[in-house]
């Protein structure tokens, strides 16, 4: 399939949504562009009007092996035949007992044991229910911009959208939020240690005033924040955090749904910092290629503090999205994809620097593996925030066959499939470029002034 450059026509695409929007509500999508997804494979996709576009988001990071993955096909074909459910909350199936040992097995360290959930949110309640009961503590601390998801719970843990809670509480009580180090934003001449001495500080803030550390369960952080702008907290940060948390006996708990599966070039992102064993884990999105299937992982001893049925779900388990979680497994190893990632990423990294010098938007570029954020600002010396000019690079790619969105309306989010082609990447990546080159000279219109994005 080839993508072609061209402004294209969406007729069809407008049609349908036009119809949808009688029926669907608002809550459950941040709108964009219209762009109904009518087929995909590898790394295109392919509207109802049959324009072809190059996938820059890989479905929020769900696809890292690329869309329609031959093997996950007929791995899903093949178990849908066999047995579509039955539940594990009564009986077992061998995709299940596969699985789950295979994922146990994944981290490295002291013996692990797992539970499915169907969301990567259930994942991150599950970490809460086994947080509180093994420690007997109630209190877990979260950081601000981070997205956890969209149950009761996850969405407490949650901090990047007065949308997610507004009209909705009173939350799920006991979260308290920590400010995420931010590199990019620091003082004037201050160092990394610097930056994570003083986010450190900020941490222990709370533990020093209204929070005493022997009554919190767990602190749940991503190694790299995914919604909050694809960015790296200070190795020096993670390890005094780390650190803390084993002195006071509090668990040390990552959420590895958006940033793991190989997305970062390492099979968990966590694995990006030396000496970090965590606790437990939460995995989802990728983990069966977008099925609906999601786990939590946790040292043995953490995962048996909960009797039967204290995280049950009718569906959670399902055998097919367990037979694709198998195969995305497989691929992941089969087709060499963490050093893809971590090829592509030095690449892409490379040609946004490049970028970087034509255009004084271009704030920040942060890259681990095929995993971006690239910080658009109105000038670089105040950092300023520039999501108008975000919305307009997005909204030319999109009209020239590239599909990526923003986070937190100013950060490019840079999320292919591990498989696309060195020759897809660099297609992409001259239409960003000339993306940049038409925001810049005024030349993209955004029709209706829609609002774009959170
Ligand atoms: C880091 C992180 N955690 C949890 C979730 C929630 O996963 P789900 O949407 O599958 O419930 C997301 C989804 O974007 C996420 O990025």
């Amino acid at each position: 399939m080839t993508t072609q450059n061209v402004d294209h026509d969406h007729e069809v695409d407008h049609r349908l949504i036009q119809n949808e929007n009688k029926y669907y509500a608002q809550a459950s999508r941040i709108n964009y562009y219209d762009l109904v997804i009518e087929s995909a494979h590898d790394a295109t996709l392919v509207d109802a009007d049959g324009n072809e576009y190059i996938d820059l988001l890989a479905s929020a990071s769900a696809i890292n092996v690329g869309h329609t993955n031959e093997k996950v096909v007929k791995a899903i074909q093949a178990q849908a035949e066999k047995l579509i459910h039955y539940t594990p909350a009564y009986f077992h199936h061998r995709p299940g007992q596969e699985l789950a040992e295979r994922l146990a097995k994944s981290v490295p360290g002291s013996e692990k044991k797992v539970v499915f959930s169907n969301s990567g949110s259930e994942a991150n309640d599950a970490i809460v229910k086994f947080a509180r009961a093994y420690t007997g503590r109630q209190y877990i601390v979260s950081y601000m911009d981070a997205y956890h998801g969209s149950t009761f719970g996850s969405m407490a843990l949650s901090g990047v959208s007065l949308n997610m809670t507004r009209k909705m509480g009173p939350l799920m009580p006991g979260v308290v939020h920590v400010p995420y180090p931010d590199l990019y934003r620091r003082y004037p001449n201050e160092t990394e240690h610097d930056v994570a001495l003083r986010y450190f500080d900020a941490f222990k803030e709370p533990f020093e005033s209204f929070l005493p550390p022997d009554e919190v369960a767990c602190v749940l952080i991503e190694p790299i924040q995914g919604d909050g702008g694809i960015r790296k907290a200070p190795e020096e940060y993670m390890k005094l955090v780390y650190d803390y948390c084993h002195e006071h006996g509090i668990l040390f708990a990552v959420d590895e749904i958006n940033q793991g599966m190989g997305r970062t070039g390492k099979m968990w992102s966590y694995q990006q910092f030396d000496g970090i064993e965590p606790d437990l884990m939460s995995v989802g999105k990728s983990l069966a290629s977008g099925m609906p299937l999601s786990a939590t992982i946790g040292r043995k001893e953490i995962m048996e503090s909960l009797d039967s049925p204290a995280h049950v779900f009718t569906t959670a388990g399902n055998p097919v999205c367990c037979a694709a979680s198998l195969a995305t497994l497989d691929v992941l190893e089969e087709e060499d994809l963490l050093e893809k990632s971590t090829e592509g990423g030095f690449h892409a990294e490379k040609r946004f620097k490049d970028m970087q010098k034509h255009y004084p938007e271009i704030g920040d570029v942060r890259m681990y593996g095929l995993d971006g954020g690239i910080e658009l600002v109105k000038d670089r010396d105040s950092k300023e925030p520039n999501p108008d000019f975000a919305n307009k690079v997005i909204y030319y790619a999109f009209q020239h066959g590239v599909v990526m969105i923003t986070l937190k309306g100013n950060i490019l989010r840079f999320q292919p499939p591990l498989v696309i082609s060195r020759e897809e990447l660099d297609r992409a990546l001259d239409v960003l470029d000339d993306a940049f080159a038409a925001a810049e000279n005024n030349q993209v219109i955004i029709p209706n002034n829609e609002k774009i994005g959170w």
